[in-house]
């Protein structure tokens, strides 16, 4: 019996102490996994030696309050993307075979990046206070949440996590908790700050910004309000990124780059380029949304509501519509033709009625004031009344001098009406331009302002996907083969005095309009979008561990009121209408071209009537000579 006795001693001192143990490290992982408070997916990589403990992990997470599921990998088995990032723990072992291998697998495969999480079990602290050489190369950044253990006493286990700013940079160690059998996790109170708010120091490190100019006295001038026509796209988003650097503690580097970015023959250039290829951390200038750039580009904030957008003054309505026929809708013009038909059959029959009736009388006095019972006399009778003019004939009788009393007092009120919505109608405008096929089909020229991006935007590369853009673009905007392009000042001015569509910043353009435009004319200004999804946003490179950060640094500024101030002090938003109607315009050849045509044409057919009077004269003439012969 003693000897028995002494033999499981000896026993359970080697097996014991590591049951025990294996315990342990089951607790821990289980409370590690409780304090996210969220469910949890756990893929472990694990060697145990018994495997009770393997069934044991599951059965202990799954009394947890958020049950979740745990998937073992096997020794060589691969990891394989795409994990789905938001629920997962990674469990590694590090004291393993395989464990480097699975490191660098994982490494390789980006599982320290954002959402994803890892505990290490084994010591990874060296007892120089390092960490361990397995971590070395791997890509464990500060969107990371690496932890690691260090086993202080025995069952006492110090948690850290881990990350380095840049690859090259020292490791940074953060306590994230105390592990004890007795007490369980004791949590640093530092983790109720999300990582990006721990980890935003960058200690002096550069961030590298590249900013787009189009004149080289930008660069010395980056923050300057002096010359704010110039480059105004790149001063106002610089000013918007400058407090970030303060918020990160990080140092400027600025590159300049001549254009946004277009990919030409598969490569991209300018600052898209540059992000591309990870020369630099962050846009410096906002820019459009498009779907060839998504997959570079992660977009963080959208500093400034200003846009792209053609400019235009509503048109006088003239310039879309015969003014002439509007006064009148299209039934009132049929009821007036079918009045004016029955009034010609009225007028026949009463002037038929006249003659009988007068006919002996008018045989003796011979009155040359009645209304003759001819088609042409009555036609003329009432062309004169619908004119306003008077008539040296007229009906007699009672009854007669009731139907012209009729036909005079109506046309008087038909008149009248009529004039008076004329008047009207010519200092109107119209807003019948509404989208870009109209932009198109209206009489309005159209200029583009001089920047980079309307360079690629009103380009034969970008219209040629599009037959609308691609119409607008070679009739419209470069109906010479070259287009448009002017300066921001001059298209304004253009806009005031012709009928001129301008793409332009809305932002400096208003403030151009605020700054030259009377105050009647600032009413009835419309706008056109061209560029899709022209609201734009700053950047930085798609899966920058720093993405995160830059978010929620620009949020901050946001909403610190920074990004508002520099709209307010840089841009001008859309001027309000305060004096509607003050204007006076002259008529123009356009308003009443119509006239000028019906005046033509009525010539002309003056002539083709006279030719052909002419005409049946000569023939009855001969005619009647002969018949004299
Ligand atoms: C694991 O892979 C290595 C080579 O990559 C091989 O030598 C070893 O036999 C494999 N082990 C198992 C258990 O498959
Ligand atoms: C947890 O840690 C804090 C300090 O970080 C300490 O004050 C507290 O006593 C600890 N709690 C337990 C239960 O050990
Ligand atoms: C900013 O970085 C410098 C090193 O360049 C460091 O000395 C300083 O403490 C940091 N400031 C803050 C507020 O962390
Ligand atoms: C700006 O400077 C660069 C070299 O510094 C030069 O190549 C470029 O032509 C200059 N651009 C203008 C518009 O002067
Ligand atoms: C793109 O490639 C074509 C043919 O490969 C070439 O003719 C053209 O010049 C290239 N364009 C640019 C901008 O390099």
């Amino acid at each position: 019996m003693k000897i028995l006795s002494i033999f499981i001693n000896i026993f359970c001192l080697k097996y014991c102490v590591s049951i025990t143990n294996l315990n342990y490290e089951l607790q821990m992982i289980v409370d590690v996994v409780k304090s996210y408070e969220k469910p949890t997916s756990v893929i472990a990589r694990v060697c145990w030696e018994s495997s009770a403990a393997e069934i044991k992990l599951p059965k202990m997470l799954a009394n947890l309050e958020r049950p979740i599921s745990v998937r073992y990998l096997r020794e060589n088995e691969t990891i394989q993307q795409p994990y789905p990032n938001n629920h997962l723990l990674f469990l590694l072992d590090k004291n393993c075979e395989h464990a480097e291998f699975f490191l660098k697998q994982a490494g390789a495969h980006n599982l320290f990046s954002k959402s994803y999480r890892w505990l290490v079990l084994g010591n990874s602290i060296q007892d120089n206070g390092n960490i361990a050489a397995e971590f070395e190369g791997l890509s464990i950044s500060v969107d990371s949440e690496v932890i690691i253990t260090e086993e202080k006493e025995r069952n006492d286990i110090l948690l850290h996590t881990i990350y380095k700013l840049r690859p090259n940079n020292e490791w940074n160690k953060e306590y994230y908790g105390t592990w004890s059998a007795d007490y369980g996790l004791n949590k640093s109170e530092d983790r109720i700050h999300s990582n990006v708010l721990r980890r935003k120091d960058f200690k002096g490190e550069p961030v590298t910004t590249s900013v787009v100019i189009g004149d080289n006295r930008t660069k010395t001038d980056l923050l300057g309000l002096g010359n704010i026509f110039v480059d105004t796209l790149s001063k106002s988003s610089f000013r918007c990124i400058d407090p970030l650097y303060d918020f990160l503690n990080a140092s400027r580097v600025i590159l300049f780059a001549e254009t946004w970015g277009y990919p030409i023959n598969g490569t991209w250039n300018g600052m898209i380029g540059d992000i591309k290829r990870g020369k630099v951390d962050l846009c410096g200038i906002v820019t459009f949304i498009t779907l060839e750039r998504l997959p570079i580009l992660e977009y963080l904030n959208q500093p400034t509501p200003v846009t792209a957008k053609f400019v235009f003054r509503q048109p006088p309505l003239s310039y879309q519509n015969n003014l002439f026929i509007l006064p009148f809708t299209s039934n009132v013009w049929m009821c007036l033709g079918a009045f004016v038909l029955i009034l010609t059959a009225i007028l026949y029959i009463n002037t038929k009625w006249d003659s009988m009736k007068y006919e002996k009388f008018n045989e003796q006095t011979l009155d040359q004031t009645c209304l003759p019972p001819t088609w042409s006399d009555i036609t003329i009778f009432l062309l004169s009344a619908i004119s306003q003019q008077g008539s040296s004939n007229e009906l007699k009788g009672t009854l007669g001098r009731l139907v012209m009393f009729i036909i005079f007092l109506a046309f008087v009120f038909l008149y009248t009406s009529y004039s008076a919505n004329i008047v009207v109608l010519l200092q109107s405008t119209s807003n019948q331009i509404r989208t870009l096929p109209d932009l198109l089909n209206s009489k309005l020229e159209l200029g583009v302002e001089d920047v980079a991006y309307n360079r690629y935007y009103f380009s034969a590369a970008y219209t040629s996907k599009d037959p609308i853009k691609k119409a607008i673009f070679e009739r419209k905007v470069a109906p010479k083969g070259k287009p448009n392009y002017m300066s921001i000042e001059d298209g304004v001015k253009a806009i005031q005095k012709r009928p001129f569509a301008f793409n332009m910043n809305t932002g400096t353009g208003y403030r151009i309009v605020s700054a030259f435009f009377r105050e009647h004319e600032k009413c009835g200004l419309q706008e056109i979008d061209y560029i899709q999804n022209s609201k734009p946003w700053l950047c930085s490179q798609k899966y920058s561990p720093f993405g995160e950060m830059f978010k929620v640094g620009y949020i901050r500024i946001q909403e610190h009121g920074l990004s508002d101030r520099e709209n307010r002090l840089i841009y001008a938003k859309k001027p309000v209408c305060s004096v509607m109607g003050g204007s006076f315009d002259s008529v123009n050849m356009v308003d009443f071209y119509p006239v000028c045509l019906l005046l033509l044409y009525g010539k002309i057919l003056a002539f083709v009537l006279l030719g052909l009077e002419i005409l049946v004269h000569r023939l009855q003439k001969r005619r009647s000579n002969e018949i004299e012969i």
